[in-house]
């Protein structure tokens, strides 16, 4: 029997509407919890900022999700934040089930043929001592071309259609030649979660054959693993959205419409 605890929602964060890609995935994968999903568009977007600034916000997040709406799990839905801070939030809420997202590199190489690999993140996430740690936990195994997207999360956020357009040709052409045959990148990592909404643009540039790979699916299975391990996982009853975001409510009402399956409940300024 899972506890009370499983009548709780489950935070999910990100700093802006990325993170809803990681929530299509975790809806899919627990269909009975409730979600608290927050976008910190007062701040976004984090991966120019430094990393001292996202950890500092994303704690802050953590801790608001925490206090005011009672979360007995928190998927932090953006590398950027999980770069900059998942150790830190680890060791401040040792009960809580904390789930982060990173580049996946692993499940790339298992992926190309090639060996050849591009990497897409922000700034914050590429120059972080954690994706240095992963980088060179596969050094030897693939050719990894790794692209700081500057300013690509933004334009996603803001829904700049040619900045996005500009910003996926450059970056695309800075990774190099794409395709399946020796010394092509037959694969992309999607290594932010605002990148899966303009897979279509990206795929312009790169052609049908690349591979892309996105951390949804695998995070929400983690998550799911971990809060049956802890007796948490909500079993019955239908679950539900709350969209919360510290500031421009309507960008992410417009947003969860277009992205979210099924779509949530209206936003609402949250004072985190
Ligand atoms: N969606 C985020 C990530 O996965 C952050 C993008 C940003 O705010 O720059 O890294």
């Amino acid at each position: 029997m899972p506890g009370a605890l499983a009548d709780r929602p489950i935070g999910v964060f990100d700093s802006g509407i990325g993170g809803l890609s990681v929530l299509n995935a975790l809806r899919d994968a627990l269909p009975h919890e409730r979600f608290a999903y927050f976008a910190d568009t007062a701040h976004a977007p984090y991966g120019e900022r430094g990393d001292a600034y996202v950890a500092q916000r994303t704690r802050t997040v953590a801790r608001y999700l925490r206090d005011r709406h009672g979360i007995k799990a928190l998927v932090v839905a953006c590398n950027t934040a999980t770069a900059a801070a998942i150790h830190e939030l680890r060791a401040e809420h040792p009960n809580l089930t904390v789930v982060g997202v990173e580049p996946a590199l692993k499940p790339a190489v298992a992926a190309s043929s090639t060996g050849h690999i591009a990497v897409l993140a922000t700034r914050v996430t590429v120059e972080s001592r954690k994706f240095a740690a992963l980088h060179a936990s596969l050094a030897g195994r693939a050719d990894f071309r790794i692209i700081p997207c500057d300013g690509l999360a933004g334009a996603i956020e803001g829904g700049d259609a040619a900045g996005i357009a500009a910003l996926s040709e450059r970056y695309l052409r800075q990774a190099g030649s794409f395709g399946t045959a020796p010394g092509q990148i037959d694969t992309l990592v999607l290594g932010c979660t605002h990148y899966p909404f303009i897979a279509a643009e990206l795929r312009r540039h790169c052609g049908e054959a690349v591979r892309f790979i996105d951390t949804g699916a695998p995070v929400a299975l983690q998550t799911r693993r971990l809060l049956a391990q802890a007796g948490q996982l909500a079993t019955e009853g239908e679950g539900a959205v709350a969209l919360l975001s510290s500031a421009a409510p309507e960008a992410l009402d417009a947003a969860a419409a277009r992205w979210l399956a099924r779509s949530g409940v209206p936003a609402a300024l949250a004072g985190a």
